[in-house]
């Protein structure tokens, strides 16, 4: 048989990483590669009792269809979520998604034709890649630092690509490198995008798991033009599995974008967007998200120390104050997939990310994204010191 895929899926390709990572899904391995909240911090009893009564008490409503756009009644808990934080917001300025990774989805949908060009950090997030990638763009890329994207080099990429259709940004604990655009750029950034008219996407699922220092303002709120498209998520503050997020952005464009969640899903679950509403409605969404700040916190605290204590000392790291990851970077020249799979896993069964995918063009192979949120802190100090101690014999 001839198969006549899309020419778009010659973007869309398993990567070698991939099937690494798969190795390291095995169960007797300690992993620190996937983005995954700790399970044990997941509000078992409260969920419980509101699936339940989402069912018994409204299961009419509950498990039948509902709108695209998502129940009024979370659109106006999520706005004034918002509002409370900083970012004035209406419900009819809000989305509810399948998670953020839809947002990415839809706006690459709806801004994409092929070739044209999107500026992302480099490195990047892996997930905005696969979103982007099969509608065909060329991407420009901009390094990043301990405060975010390097604004100089913004403005060039600017200057040479003046019609580039967006700019994606992880401003809040970076995914894949921990760090937080200062406030100064944040003001660039705005200043930038208006100057050379560009739209930018706000994508910030951590910006939540703060442990230190005062929260800055989002983009949107420093926006006043109406060109950032926000992303947030009840993965990493909630539950990932209830695969819910939210957009916020200028109603026109929530209207575009629904236009196209309706084709693509027809609507987020009802069930699971009825229990996340009775969560922000009647529980302590606050509370709970207070107790992962203090247990992330302990857990990066715990691996900053033991990459400090165990990795050779030519080794650098971020130190991130929030969010799930930290970046670790070894010598140039050195290939941390390699190693992970010639010597972390089979040796010490310990899995990370080798920090080259996150590249989207030129892939540097020297640095790993470690997450600290997922493993318990014992398993966390036996994985890292069993890494550190096969980095000294062989690096
Ligand atoms: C930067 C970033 N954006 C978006 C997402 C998507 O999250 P979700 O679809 O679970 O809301 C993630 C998940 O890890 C992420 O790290």
């Amino acid at each position: 048989m001839t198969t006549r895929f899309a020419q778009r899926m010659e973007r869309v390709k398993p990567s070698a990483i991939r099937e690494l990572l798969a190795l390291g899904a095995a169960p007797d391995v300690i992993s620190f590669g996937g983005g995954y909240p700790d399970a044990a911090l997941f509000p078992y009893e409260e969920l419980v009792a509101i699936a339940t009564a989402s069912i018994v008490e409204n299961g009419a409503v509950n498990l039948q269809y509902s709108v695209s756009n998502g129940p009024h009644e979370l659109r106006a808990l999520v706005a004034g979520r918002m509002h409370g934080q900083g970012t004035p917001t209406d419900a009819d300025e809000v989305l509810i998604l399948h998670g953020g990774q839809q947002g990415l989805d839809l706006i690459a949908k709806l801004y994409l034709d092929k070739g044209d060009v999107v500026i992302t950090e480099n490195p990047t997030f892996l997930g905005g890649l696969l979103a982007f990638n099969p509608y065909e763009p060329q991407y420009a890329v901009v390094p990043i630092d301990n405060d975010g994207m390097d604004m100089d080099v913004l403005e060039s990429t600017l200057l040479q690509y003046p019609g580039a259709k967006f700019i994606y940004t992880i401003p809040d604990f970076h995914n894949p490198m921990g760090v937080t655009m200062s406030l100064p750029r944040r003001k660039r950034l705005i200043e930038l995008a208006n100057r050379f008219d560009v739209m930018i996407i706000e994508d910030t699922p951590y910006r939540e798991i703060r442990f230190e220092g005062e929260s800055l303002p989002t983009l949107r709120s420093l926006d006043s033009e109406g060109r950032v498209l926000y992303l947030g998520s009840f993965s990493k503050i909630l539950a990932p599995g209830l695969r819910l997020g939210w957009a916020v952005a200028a109603k026109p464009l929530i209207d575009k974008l629904t236009l196209l969640k309706l084709a693509a899903d027809t609507q987020c679950s009802t069930l699971n967007m009825a229990i996340v509403t009775l969560f922000m409605r009647d529980y302590d969404l606050d509370g709970h998200i207070a107790g992962l700040r203090t247990a992330y916190r302990r857990k990066r605290d715990l691996m900053v120390q033991t990459i400090r204590e165990t990795f050779p000392a030519d080794v650098t790291y971020t130190i991130p104050q929030g969010g799930l990851f930290t970046w670790v970077s070894f010598r140039p020249g050195f290939d941390t997939a390699q190693f992970m799979r010639d010597v972390v896993l089979p040796q010490a069964r310990v899995a990370y990310v080798p920090g080259a995918t996150f590249f989207p063009l030129n892939e540097e192979h020297h640095h790993a994204r470690v997450n600290f949120s997922a493993q318990s802190e014992s398993k966390l100090i036996t994985g890292m010191t069993a890494w550190g101690e096969l980095l000294r014999q062989r690096y």
